[in-house]
């Protein structure tokens, strides 16, 4: 039986830093140590003031208190760290490729590989090395390869072990996951220990019927599929939300009528402004890819309108401002309320928020942005990043602001793209007499009370009614 004494993780990003956080917390008698390349991002995770940690997620602060110095340590010494592990977490970044096969597509495998080669370099004791980043099915089997031919006799097993937790409640989910997915070589010894050791840390605090073993294969794929079906859902209530508003029909009615079927569910049928995030398109674009080089055509086809159908909700959402303002924009001003892909997250990849600045930037607008958790210098990275136009361009065109009430300061219309809590609470009478009028509202959301905005003046226009 293999007790783990001992684990490194390599990536302190959104994912390895709150998972490992919470396996430090959760078993003190294991030592955690998580590592990364980026020096600034550790230090962050070392700041003595936690509300200076790199990832902004409720209640992590509380956490990494609570085992930091303790069994949890995050260091840039990727090497020992790795050598004096037992076992190794993978969960480094797996973004879509920007060059070359698959380009636009395939899930870019370059740093999975990175982190195997120095696995294997570096290690002289037998290692169990889990694959914690999202990777496109049978990638175990590369890692596997690259891992075995060392030549210096240490033995590898790998496991999959994907994460399910979602940003802004990822402590609670790590807490209580609903199950915990360990995919691993059933068929020997040596890959039956490992899964067991594995589940052993878990059983710290996961009931053991929570916790789900599989083949490599199935747990990798599970993944990809887990996240195609909730972005589906979103798709699905998206496209529902625009024959709304032509019918007469409200979304949120829509929405509780069809939930209530315990076959459906109440979850993830939120209507938006398109769903964003790091994983939802990159993941549903790399099921896609694979299904295309198997020869699936229909199978991709099928699952790619889910990503056509959340660009064309971003668009439609940026082209309704427009329209709305009598069909131009230019040198009007824009407050946007929210910049991060959702509430209670200082993550901004692929957030719609930055797509609909971008179109109402390319129609000459003044866009004005508050977010409570996003920087400046985030939101023009954002924008820098898609290069639509130069950087000095992008700094021309778009201020940022610290509050709600200094962003919609003589705007012409405000548009709500995050369902921050704080918005809600809003003084709307406040922002309503500081506007131009007429006072334009688009809620992105569905945060907002129609009925008491047009009481009090606004142009209100909600997706989906
Ligand atoms: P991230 O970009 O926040 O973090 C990845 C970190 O890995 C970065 O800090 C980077 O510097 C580091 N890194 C890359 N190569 C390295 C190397 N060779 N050595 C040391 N450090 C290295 O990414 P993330 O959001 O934490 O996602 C990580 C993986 O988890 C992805 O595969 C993603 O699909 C998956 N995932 C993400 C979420 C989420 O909510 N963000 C949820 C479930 C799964
Ligand atoms: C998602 C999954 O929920 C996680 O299980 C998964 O681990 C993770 O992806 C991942 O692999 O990265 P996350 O992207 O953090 O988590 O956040 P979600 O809550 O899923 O929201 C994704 C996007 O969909 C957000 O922009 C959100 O606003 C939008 N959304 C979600 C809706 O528009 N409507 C909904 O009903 C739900």
């Amino acid at each position: 039986m293999t007790q783990i004494k001992n684990i490194c993780c390599i990536g302190a990003g959104y994912v390895g830093g709150p998972t490992m956080a919470v396996i430090a917390q959760k078993a003190p008698g294991i030592k955690v140590t998580v590592v990364d390349i980026n020096e600034k991002r550790i230090a962050a995770w070392n700041d003595a003031d936690l509300s200076k940690l790199p990832v902004y997620e409720p209640g992590l602060d509380a956490v990494v208190g609570e085992a930091r110095g303790r069994n949890l340590f995050f260091s840039t010494q990727v090497d020992e760290a790795i050598a004096e592990a037992d076992m190794i977490f993978i969960s480094v970044n797996t973004p879509t490729k920007t060059y070359g096969i698959g380009k636009g597509m395939a899930a870019d495998l370059k740093w999975i590989e990175l982190c195997a080669r120095q696995i294997a370099r570096v290690s002289t004791t037998d290692k169990i090395v889990v694959e914690k980043s999202t990777l496109p099915v049978r990638t175990a089997e590369a890692l596997k390869s690259i891992l075995e031919n060392t030549g210096n006799g240490v033995k590898f097993q790998i496991l999959s072990n994907p994460e399910f937790l979602a940003e802004g409640t990822a402590v609670e989910d790590l807490h209580a996951p609903d199950r915990v997915l360990i995919g691993g070589d059933p068929d020997t010894e040596e890959g039956k220990a490992a899964i067991q050791a594995l589940v052993d840390v878990y059983a710290h605090w996961v009931p053991q019927e929570n916790i789900l073993t599989t083949n490599v294969w199935s747990s990798e794929l599970s993944k990809l599929t887990a996240n195609a079906f909730l972005a589906q859902r979103v798709s699905s209530i998206n496209a529902l939300s625009e024959l709304c508003e032509k019918t007469g029909a409200d979304v949120n009615e829509v929405a509780k009528a069809i939930g209530q079927d315990s076959r459906i569910g109440p979850k993830f049928l939120k209507a938006s402004v398109g769903f964003g995030g790091s994983c939802f398109q990159k993941d549903i674009l790399n099921l896609v890819y694979i299904a295309q080089s198997f020869g699936l055509k229909e199978v991709a086809d099928y699952w790619e309108q889910v990503i056509i159908m959340n660009d064309h909700q971003k668009r439609r959402f940026a082209e309704n401002i427009v329209r709305t303002l009598y069909n131009t924009v230019s040198g009007k001003k824009i407050a946007m309320l929210g910049w991060a892909f959702k509430k209670d997250t200082n993550d901004t990849r692929e957030s719609a928020a930055i797509y609909v600045a971008d179109y109402l930037l390319n129609e000459r607008a003044e866009v004005v942005v508050y977010d409570p958790k996003v920087s400046k210098e985030q939101i023009l990275a954002d924008l820098d990043y898609l290069g639509t136009r130069s950087e000095a361009e992008n700094r021309d065109l778009i201020t940022v602001v610290n509050s709600a009430y200094e962003a919609t300061e003589e705007a012409h219309a405000v548009a709500v793209m995050t369902e921050w809590d704080e918005f809600v609470a809003l003084d709307w009478d406040q922002i309503y007499n500081a506007m131009l009028k007429p006072a334009f509202l688009f809620d992105g959301r569905r945060l907002l009370d129609k009925e008491a905005l047009k009481a009090k003046g606004f142009e209100f226009y909600a997706i989906g009614s």
